[in-house]
């Protein structure tokens, strides 16, 4: 029988916090019905059920995906499923994300707004607590200023918050170093793909060093490298994806999947296996938390949580297919 008829997926150490998470997570931001485009509540739920009856545990969510809309689907899915973790992200006071440089985090996350947002979320989810609670953004500078790490222990003193987690910015894997050497940050969420590397200088080792768990985002690059977007390919009004793949920037894609295709001899659709297993195989990562509406993506997926990264070769050769851009920027 293989893991995914047996239910039991492949678990990691979530850092030093004591938990154990499927390596494939789920990343909730597609179905909050806002940013994304197109996605269906029912079938939300249902891939939301099929990932934990494949043996997912560890759902990532936001109080800012759909204000709320998220929250109440992962809610209503998880209370139904007792033992399924839940990570979920206050969203900065200031609406402004990534946190600007300089910024004082005063007007960002004060405590009281730190507690409130908590309790918000709480009432989406309709959990008593969560399991993680991550800052939406974060500034390396905001380390020993304000009064947020009043608000995370008198969180924590309640029950309301199991461990506390930094979302770095995007593409600043080096922007929470201090917060990860410091020990403030029991996990950190991050950007870290084919295409963006870098938090293999420093951020990874760091976090591996200090016990910090690793929740990776983005693995699959908001989609380019699950191969399925082609210069034709068209978002609806709204989408976000509108601004990421905009411009130019499909057909810039596309030599960059062809290279990646040729270097390892796969065809384009072994590209988002080789893109999670890329990820999965540098042991500092705790796990990929994987944007999937479907019930079919989620057993795709869930297939790959088996424990088993890519070749070494394979991922030096992928070493070599870094591209340096930010897309969330428009074109
Ligand atoms: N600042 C932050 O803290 C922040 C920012 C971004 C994301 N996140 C978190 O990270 C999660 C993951 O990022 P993401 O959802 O933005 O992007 P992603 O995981 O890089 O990509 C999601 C896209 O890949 C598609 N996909 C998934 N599996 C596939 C497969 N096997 N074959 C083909 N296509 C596949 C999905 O399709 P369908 O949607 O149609 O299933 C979706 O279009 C989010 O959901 C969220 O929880 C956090």
């Amino acid at each position: 029988m293989t893991s995914q008829e047996t239910g039991t997926a492949h678990r990691r150490p979530l850092g030093n916090t004591g938990l154990q998470v499927a390596e494939v997570g789920y990343g909730a931001w597609g179905i909050s019905g806002k940013q994304w485009i197109g996605a269906d509540d029912i079938e939300s739920t249902r891939a939301l059920e099929r990932y934990i009856e494949l043996g997912g545990n560890f759902i990532d969510t936001a109080l800012a995906y759909g204000e709320g809309h998220s929250e109440t689907l992962v809610g209503e899915v998880v209370r139904r499923n007792p033992g399924t973790l839940v990570a979920t992200k206050i969203p900065p006071k200031n609406r402004i994300w990534p946190a600007r440089a300089g910024s004082d985090v005063q007007d960002v996350f004060p405590a009281e707004y730190v507690i409130a947002m908590t309790e918000t979320s709480l009432k989406h989810l309709g959990m008593q607590g969560v399991d993680v609670q991550q800052f939406h953004v974060w500034n390396d500078d905001w380390l020993g200023n304000g009064d947020w790490q009043d608000a995370v222990t008198q969180l924590k003193r309640d029950g309301k918050i199991r461990h506390f987690g930094i979302s770095i910015n995007d593409h600043q894997p080096n922007n929470a170093i201090r917060a990860v050497e410091a020990g403030v940050a029991e996990t950190v969420q991050v950007i870290y793909n084919v295409f963006d590397q870098t938090p293999q200088q420093r951020l990874l080792d760091a976090c591996h060093a200090h016990g910090v768990g690793v929740i990776v985002r983005v693995a699959l690059d908001e989609g380019s490298l699950s191969g399925t977007i082609t210069p034709e390919t068209a978002f609806e009004k709204d989408d976000f994806r509108n601004v990421y793949f905009g411009g130019n920037r499909k057909t810039e894609l596309q030599p960059h999947l062809r290279a990646i295709e040729s270097d390892l001899g796969i065809s384009t659709a072994q590209l988002p296996e080789t893109a999670l297993r890329f990820v999965l195989s540098h042991p500092a990562v705790s796990t990929v938390i994987v944007g999937m509406r479907s019930v079919r993506n989620v057993e795709r997926n869930m297939a790959l949580a088996d424990g088993r990264g890519l070749d070494a070769a394979a991922v030096s050769k992928l070493h070599g297919h870094a591209w340096d851009r930010n897309w969330y920027d428009p074109a």
